[in-house]
């Protein structure tokens, strides 16, 4: 398909004196009204450099124009050069791409096969996951399907909270109030009451606190009591984290946790003592950071257990020496920016040109009707409970619109999770979000339901013009009369369908899922207002071949998208 917008950008480059195509492919906008032009060119920035006004500007470019078999026309109105597509090559180009690239459509090859390693999801062991963790989770795993669709090669790491101080906590609670049916029986919950337990007894019982830790010394000694109780707790809470990835369908490329890096960390401290970084302080050791504006990062304590600093400069260095990645980047809530600050200016004073290879990628609080979500008082709001039930009230709903749909229970699982997800994925991810089921649940509002909808509706047209046989398109773009498709509704959808590579290369660069989701939005509002202004199944053959390749190429979009962020596209629901 033409890249329009570079095609534009250096054509108007070769009409201006000192002006790089690059730089003006970067001014290059999409009015959301097309009679402002398909494509526009503001010359506002260019004014200063060129010692002209904007709209002087522009009228020169529309005079000098040399035309473009792409391009209908330009205009020059108020600054802007306004740039009109010739509708039936657009349609052409955007429909014959869409139908042969199919489930690659909107794919590129940016990464040439260079490798990204994502840490993301990394719950902690013994303690629930709850709707936090989803955000890390999805956002994520958008992230590394948004990277592999550009063509990069994607380690997904889920770097487990599986070492610590807690883990002493743990085994004294176990070792003097637990129970091992009840565990088994009940799992993370009995585990986290455990935990709760500990923190409530040892406000009268300091010297609790100090048992914990010399049982976490005795672990990382490798003392076979601890570390077959720890091994135990492990083992428990993956298999209830399984359950939700399945359910989520999410999957990692390495479970290599904090404790992974038990046996790695001494040469880790060495080198940073060879390199006179580490300091003591009334025997902990640790790494200035007051030239940075930032508290030390503490390495050693002064018991000589290690830390979570200590593991995460230790598995930096072991990534990179292990897959070599173009870029590794943390998925965590922004609470945690000010460690991934401190220890990736470590790795910088370590000497490691690769520190700019590390990326955190932040994201705000979600709250469910105002509850909390601490894990310390144990009043948190498990993921598991919050999906089934999200599946629950989807079948209601499913029950109620389309009581005669086949698997109905499947489909359920599928808007439910994906109306969860959608609702996490919907805003920029920095922000706090709120949760509410009315808004999650929305067959109308800007929701996964909603999109996951439209896309079902494509394919009930396509099946429909089947004779109900399958969502196949057999035709080609070049069998089909481009030229049917002039109306505003029709040029507006493919305009979207256009869009969606350049979005996921946005979502890629800011690191943004968002930027899909509602992109997603768009193209499924524009498919709408399409689909209620143009009927598709008339009895003019070659309209009818036209609007159905348009309804073709939105479900491969809808669904390539739909995918890129973690969710299912059902044909039915
Ligand atoms: N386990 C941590 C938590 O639940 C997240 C770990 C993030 N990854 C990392 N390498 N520090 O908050």
């Amino acid at each position: 398909m033409m890249d329009y917008k570079n095609i534009l950008a250096s054509q108007l480059a070769s009409q201006l004196e000192g002006v790089t195509a690059e730089s003006i492919a970067e001014l290059i906008e999409y009015p959301p009204n097309p009679q402002m032009g398909d494509l526009s060119m503001p010359c506002f920035k260019l004014s200063k450099q060129l010692r002209k006004a904007p709209q002087a500007i522009a009228e020169e470019l529309k005079a000098n124009w040399q035309g473009h078999p792409a391009i209908q026309r330009v205009e020059a109105v108020s600054g802007y050069l306004n740039v009109f597509l010739d509708p039936a090559g657009f349609a052409s180009g955007v429909i014959g791409e869409v139908l042969e690239k199919r489930e690659r459509y909107g794919s590129q090859n940016i990464g040439q096969g260079r490798n990204i390693a994502l840490d993301f999801s990394s719950p902690n062991i013994a303690k629930a996951f709850h709707i936090g963790h989803l955000r890390t989770t999805m956002i994520g795993n958008a992230i590394y399907k948004i990277y592999e669709f550009l063509g990069y090669n994607c380690i997904g790491i889920n770097h487990l909270g599986d070492w610590g101080t807690q883990f002493g906590k743990l085994i004294v609670a176990y070792k003097l109030w637990g129970d091992k049916d009840a565990v088994e029986a009940e799992g993370i919950d009995e585990l986290q009451r455990l935990y709760v337990k500990f923190h409530d007894e040892a406000d009268v019982k300091p010297e609790l606190e100090d048992e914990a830790r010399a049982w976490f010394v005795k672990l990382e000694q490798g003392d076979e009591e601890a570390l077959g109780l720890w091994k135990w707790f492990v083992e428990i809470s993956l298999k209830e984290f399984q359950k939700i990835y399945d359910l989520l369908g999410v999957r990692f490329d390495s479970y290599a946790g904090e404790s992974f890096y038990n046996d790695k960390m001494a040469a880790v401290v060495d080198e940073l003592k060879q390199k006179n970084l580490l300091e003591e302080d009334g025997g902990a050791l640790l790494v200035r950071l007051d030239d940075y504006n930032m508290p030390p990062a503490l390495m050693i304590k002064k018991d000589g257990g290690t830390l979570y600093h200590t593991r995460d400069v230790t598995a930096a260095i072991y990534r990179k020496n292990t897959y070599d990645f173009d870029k590794c980047v943390y998925v965590t809530d922004a609470g945690q920016s000010l460690h991934f600050q401190q220890w990736f200016k470590v790795i910088e004073l370590m000497g490691y040109d690769w520190a700019d290879k590390l990326v955190h990628v932040p994201f705000g609080k979600v709250s469910l009707e105002g509850a909390k979500l601490s894990t310390r008082k144990g009043n948190v709001i498990r993921l598991e409970e919050l999906l089934t039930q999200a599946i629950e009230k989807t079948k209601a709903i499913i029950e109620e619109k389309n009581p005669n749909l086949e698997n109905k229970d499947e489909v359920a699982r599928q808007v439910g999770v994906g109306a969860i997800i959608f609702n996490d994925l919907s805003n920029n991810r920095i922000k706090d979000i709120v949760f509410s089921w009315d808004v999650a649940l929305n067959f109308e509002g800007e929701t996964g339901p909603y999109v996951q909808y439209t896309h079902a509706r494509a394919c009930s047209v396509l099946r429909k013009a089947n004779g109900g046989d399958g969502i196949e398109f057999a035709r080609q773009a070049a069998q089909l009369d481009a030229s049917l498709l002039p109306d505003a509704a029709s040029q507006g959808l493919l305009k979207q369908l256009y869009l969606f590579s350049e979005r996921v290369e946005q979502a890629m660069h800011k690191l943004e899922p968002s930027v899909v989701s509602r992109y997603l939005v768009d193209l499924a509002q524009a498919f709408n207002r399409f689909y209620h202004e143009c009927p598709i199944l008339v009895d003019d053959q070659a309209l009818r071949e036209a609007r159905l390749a348009l309804v073709k190429c939105v479900q491969i979009t809808l669904r390539n998208g739909l995918g890129l962020i973690g969710l299912e596209a059902p044909e039915k629901m």
